[in-house]
């Protein structure tokens, strides 16, 4: 399905190093007609790092979206009961917020935007982004591959040689992923080298 008059939940977690790859990824998911919600995690609105700072960050997400954005677990929580969206995308989804929503944990605003829209019987696509995918986090990757609405944006070791354990999905993926994803299958393959 395309997403031109969707509603996309955009979920921003703090994987900073990706900010400006998502960022132009989500320019394209409005360019294509989809109305986003930008939700952002406790460390993407706290933290400041070598790769912008969060105000920043939060002002340029927050410009391509008519809605205000989502800033606390009590703004995320009517995204369930009010139906709000078609399909959430987690990105980027860092080891820590994969970890949560694995074991059932809602201690953000972007995991309370999860758990509610889930409820919903809608896809939730996640942009992986952590240093530990095939290490304490490759568990949490099995369960969420084998739950309920759960899909991945295609992913790949980005650094088999310096980073043997990271795996980061692949950004141009993102829009065949949601498509997909809102048809209820799981864009293939789904782990595709870099
Ligand atoms: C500069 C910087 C870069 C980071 N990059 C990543 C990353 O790429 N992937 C990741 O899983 N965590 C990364 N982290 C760690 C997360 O920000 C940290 O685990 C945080 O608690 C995540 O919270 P959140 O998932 O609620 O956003 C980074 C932290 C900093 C300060």
């Amino acid at each position: 399905m395309n997403i031109s008059g969707c509603r996309v939940g955009v979920a921003v977690t703090g994987s900073f190093c990706t900010f400006s790859k998502i960022y132009k990824a989500v320019q394209e998911i409005t360019a294509q007609g989809a109305k986003i919600i930008p939700i952002f995690s406790n460390s993407v609105q706290s933290i400041d790092s070598r790769f912008g700072k969060s105000a920043d960050w939060i002002k340029v997400f927050s410009d391509l979206s008519e809605h205000p954005p989502v800033f606390t677990i009590q703004e995320a929580e009517p995204i369930g009961p009010k139906n709000l969206l078609d399909i959430l995308l987690i990105a980027p989804c860092t080891g820590n917020t994969l970890a949560k929503l694995a074991n059932g944990v809602t201690d953000t605003p972007v995991l309370m935007a999860a758990k509610g829209h889930l409820r919903n019987n809608k896809p939730v696509v996640i942009f992986l982004s952590s240093n530990d995918s095939l290490g304490s986090n490759l568990k949490n990757i099995g369960l969420l591959m084998n739950s309920k609405n759960i899909y991945f944006v295609p992913f790949g070791q980005d650094s088999p040689e310096g980073k043997p354990n990271s795996m980061v999905s692949h950004t141009e993926q993102i829009i065949p992923a949601l498509e997909e994803a809102l048809d209820g299958r799981q864009l293939q393959p789904v782990v595709k080298p870099y």
